[in-house]
C-alpha cells in the first residue's frame, strides 16, 4: 500500500483549485476573444471594390467614379465612400485619386474655365496636368495619386491607391 495518500485538505484544495481554474477560464475566455477579434477576423475578397461604371462607356474625358467598401476600424465597420477621375489613355484605363498633394483638398477636372484641360483645386488654386502631373509654381508639389484598375464583366473595379506611375520625376 502506498503512503502518498492525499489527505482531505489536499483533495479540497486539488478540487477548489480546480473548478475555480474552469470558473476563471470560462469567464476570462470570451473576454480575450473580444479583445483580439480584429486580428483574428480573417478579410474578406479582394482588395478592388466594383463600381457601377461601364468600362464601354469611359472615354478621354475623366469622369467621376464613386466607389463605397467597408471599413474596420478595431470593432467599428462602416460603408466609406470614395471616388477617382477615370478616363482612357488609348487601351489604357486611367484612375486618379481626387486627393489634392497640396493640403488635401479635392481636384476637379476643369474646375478652372480658364484651364478647361487640367484638374483644378480650388483651395488654392492647385493645378495638374490629365496625367496628374503637378503644373509648376501652383501650391501642390507632387502629381495625384493613381488607383490600380481592372475589368469584370464590363465593370470597372477600383484597387488600391498607389504612386503615380504616368509622371517622371
Ligand atoms: S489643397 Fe489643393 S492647392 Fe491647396
Amino acid at each position: 500500500m502506498s503512503n502518498n495518500r492525499v489527505s482531505r485538505r489536499q483533495f479540497l484544495n486539488y478540487t477548489l483549485t480546480g473548478v475555480g481554474g474552469f470558473m476563471a477560464a470560462g469567464v476570462l475566455m470570451p473576454m480575450v476573444r473580444f479583445a483580439v477579434d480584429p486580428v483574428l477576423a480573417t478579410k474578406a475578397g479582394g482588395d478592388y471594390v466594383l463600381t457601377e461604371q461601364k468600362v464601354s462607356e469611359l472615354t478621354e474625358t475623366p469622369v467621376k467614379v464613386d466607389f463605397t467598401y467597408e471599413q474596420t476600424d478595431a470593432w467599428y465597420k462602416s460603408d466609406v465612400t470614395n471616388n477617382a477621375w477615370v478616363y482612357k489613355d488609348g487601351d489604357k484605363i486611367v484612375a486618379l485619386s481626387p486627393v489634392c498633394k497640396h493640403l488635401g483638398c479635392t481636384v476637379n477636372w476643369a474646375g478652372d474655365k480658364a484651364e478647361p484641360n487640367q484638374f483644378y483645386c480650388p483651395c488654392h488654386s492647385g493645378r495638374y496636368e490629365k496625367n496628374g502631373k503637378n503644373v509648376p509654381k501652383t501650391p501642390p508639389l507632387g502629381p495625384l495619386d493613381e488607383y490600380q484598375v481592372k475589368e469584370k464583366d464590363g465593370l470597372l473595379m477600383i484597387g488600391k491607391v498607389v504612386a503615380n506611375t504616368m509622371v517622371k520625376n
